[in-house]
């Protein structure tokens, strides 16, 4: 039977998930979506139920699983309600606003006993990050030994302050190093350029791998995102993210894209075929609410660490986590 899936939250993400559920996912379909706006609601029901309440979608009988794509803020009041329904949910990143929230989601799901929560760190998905991960674990370039991340967009809104840029962007490079390297950050040095932007980070693993990443909020070329995994015997790295290649006025390029969404479509597709496939059969995929609040947890010691209203250059910062629950090891 076709998993019934209610979006909540239709904005930029909101609308691919409900797209991916339309038209590009098997074994589900879009039942309900809810928007704290009815007219962007409205636009991506396209036939399917419209909610104005978030828990009332959560709550429905209409409703089998649930992605959450409303602001950060919201997620763990809906996450919880998810677990309270007994519903799996895909959480989009970050789990919740700050790590306690993220940390009562886990502690939610370890009363409840089964793993029903997802966050939408898709970057597992992508096809470029899972042969790394695979090179990595084929043993061919040797033992890991730096992990160099390139995080840039084009261009952030004023708004946009030296601490978003880690716990909304910088957040993506937690997770995909812990998952790439298979270990924890245990340390962190934040350096920022005048003005904050652009900012690197040098973590320091618990098998003593570096891991740099260079976040970039303006770099006015195009959204650029990168990885190359040194390991002592060779290296593996990210191809130019194209399928052409133009030559042209003595010249050959490629194009970059404006953003995530045409970087990364393969990558969310991917995640919501696991997703709904693991739903079906009773399982989890992708990052845990205990990789979730990891992730998040990092980032609010990095940004308390780092001082001078967000600014970078403190000094070495120490992480520190509870330990893992038995539900996720
Ligand atoms: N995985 C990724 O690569 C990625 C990329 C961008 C954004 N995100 C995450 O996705 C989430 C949404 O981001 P976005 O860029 O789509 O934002 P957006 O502003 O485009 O969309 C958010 C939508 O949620 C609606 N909304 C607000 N409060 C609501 C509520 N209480 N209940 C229901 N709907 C509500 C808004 O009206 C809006 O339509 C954020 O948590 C963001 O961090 C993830």
């Amino acid at each position: 039977m076709s998993l019934a899936v209610g979006v909540i939250g239709t904005g930029v993400m909101g609308a691919e998930h409900a797209r991916l559920l339309r038209d590009a996912t098997s074994g589900a379909h879009l039942a309900a979506v809810c928007d704290a706006d009815p007219a962007r609601a409205g636009a991506a029901a396209k036939g399917a139920a419209v909610f104005t309440d978030a828990l009332a979608l959560i709550n429905s009988d209409q409703v089998q699983a649930v992605v959450i794509a409303s602001p950060d803020a919201t997620h763990a009041q809906y996450a919880l309600a998810c677990l309270a329904a007994g519903k799996p949910c895909l959480c989009e990143k970050p789990i919740a606003a700050t790590a306690a929230e993220g940390l009562d989601i886990v502690q939610a799901e370890v009363a409840l006993g089964r793993r029903l929560v997802t966050v939408g760190f898709m970057r597992r998905f992508d096809p470029a990050y899972t042969e790394m991960q695979a090179a990595r674990i084929a043993g061919n370039i040797g033992a890991p030994v730096l992990l160099h991340n390139i995080h840039r967009n084009a261009a952030a809104p004023a708004w946009f302050t030296g601490a978003m840029a880690v716990t909304n962007s910088f957040v993506h490079e937690i997770d995909i190093s812990r998952w790439l390297l298979g270990s924890e950050m245990i340390n962190a040095q934040v350096t920022a350029a005048p003005g904050g932007d652009p900012m690197l980070v040098t973590m320091q693993t618990d098998k003593a791998e570096i891991v740099s990443t260079e976040v970039f909020m303006n770099a006015t070329y195009g959204y650029h995102v990168h990885a190359q995994l040194v390991g002592r015997a060779g290296t593996v790295e990210m191809a130019a993210p194209t399928r052409i290649l133009t030559n042209l006025s003595a010249a050959q390029s490629f194009g970059f894209p404006s953003n995530w969404v045409p970087r990364f479509t393969e990558a969310y597709r991917l995640q919501m075929q696991a997703w709904v496939d693991a739903a079906r059969a009773g399982q989890t995929t992708g990052a845990s609410a205990w990789d979730g609040f990891v992730t998040t947890s990092t980032a609010e010691q990095i940004v308390a660490g780092m001082g001078n209203a967000g600014m970078g250059n403190a000094g070495r910062i120490t992480l520190t986590y509870p330990p893992r629950p038995a539900l996720y090891a």
